[in-house]
């Protein structure tokens, strides 16, 4: 067995034993029968209907959603067919993933927050270029994006210190660890606490029953060098979430300290492979990015 493949299994050993202390979230049953409905090319809103009736929190929360400021009704939608068809599968598939994942893990204050906003984000960017590219499909890099930094999540509810290095972990920034050597996030954490958010996080996709792909880009979220990935397709969503954390980053910080690459000339000099993979170069990657800002302010 390759040396490589060792450490992976230790990873998981080590992600596995810390899960087991806090228990992992589960995705909800009703979740998984509406992915399997959703993702069948014959998927309609008759189907998705009687599923949703059947429960009450869901239907609830699906109403609310219509109801929400964001659509701007004078009528209120009371109907589960009528809601469905205003939000659309598309929307309606990324809102029930995000907010199930969100129950799931649970956590409040500002450091959850920080995280949300980056997880959202990346998942909209990653969605975003995807489209872009041409990749296969929009919605497995939404939830790549949506999932990738899950696992900080979970360190954040079993360590009270984690907040000290989440900025690290919701950038490509490499810090300097306890013994004083300048490490990346994931040699940090694992100083740390003896495990990292990508092993943690991929555990929590293997649980929610997440295509490979996904899981094996949320994996190596951290590692610039693509070319691990013998599969093309995971290759690609990996290329999509380094260049969605890149731009994620930026959107949110702004002027900030906390990005570490500073523009997309940098970023694309630091990323060769994966640009190369994307076929971008520091002008569309500028566009995609003035592009996501005006989507989400302009
Ligand atoms: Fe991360
Ligand atoms: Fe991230």
């Amino acid at each position: 067995m390759s040396e490589k493949l060792l450490s992976e299994e230790e990873d998981v050993k080590k992600a596995e034993e810390l899960i087991s202390s806090i228990g992992i979230p589960t995705q909800p049953s009703l979740l998984l029968e509406i992915n399997k409905k959703i993702s069948r090319p014959d998927a309609g809103f008759g189907d998705l209907t009687d599923l949703i009736s059947r429960d009450v929190a869901m239907s609830a929360k699906l109403l609310k959603i219509a109801n929400s400021v964001f659509f701007g009704l004078r009528e209120k939608v009371d109907s589960i067919q009528r809601a469905l068809s205003l939000i659309g599968l598309k929307n309606f598939n990324r809102i029930i993933l995000a907010t199930s994942l969100r129950e799931s893990i649970g956590g409040h204050g500002s450091s959850t927050e920080k995280f949300w906003n980056h997880s959202m984000t990346v998942a909209g960017a990653s969605a975003h270029i995807a489209g872009r590219v041409g990749f296969e499909s929009e919605e497995q890099a939404y939830i790549a994006g949506l999932f990738h930094d899950c696992g900080v999540a979970l360190l954040m509810k079993k360590y009270q210190d984690y907040h000290q290095i989440l900025d690290y972990s919701l950038s490509v920034a490499s810090s300097v660890s306890l013994s004083g050597i300048k490490k990346s996030i994931i040699g940090i954490e694992e100083e740390r606490y003896n495990t990292h958010h990508c092993a943690v996080g991929y555990l929590i996709t293997k649980t929610w029953r997440l295509p490979l792909s996904v899981a094996q880009s949320v994996w190596h979220h951290h590692y610039i060098n693509i070319d691990i990935h013998a599969d093309p397709v995971t290759r690609r969503l990996s290329a999509i979430l380094l260049l969605a954390d890149y731009i994620g980053g930026h959107i949110l910080y702004l002027g900030g300290s906390n990005c570490a690459v500073e523009n997309e000339t940098e970023w694309v000099r630091m990323h060769k492979k994966a640009a190369a993979e994307l076929a971008v170069n520091a002008e569309s990657v500028k566009d995609m990015r003035d592009d996501l800002v005006e989507k989400l302010y302009g």
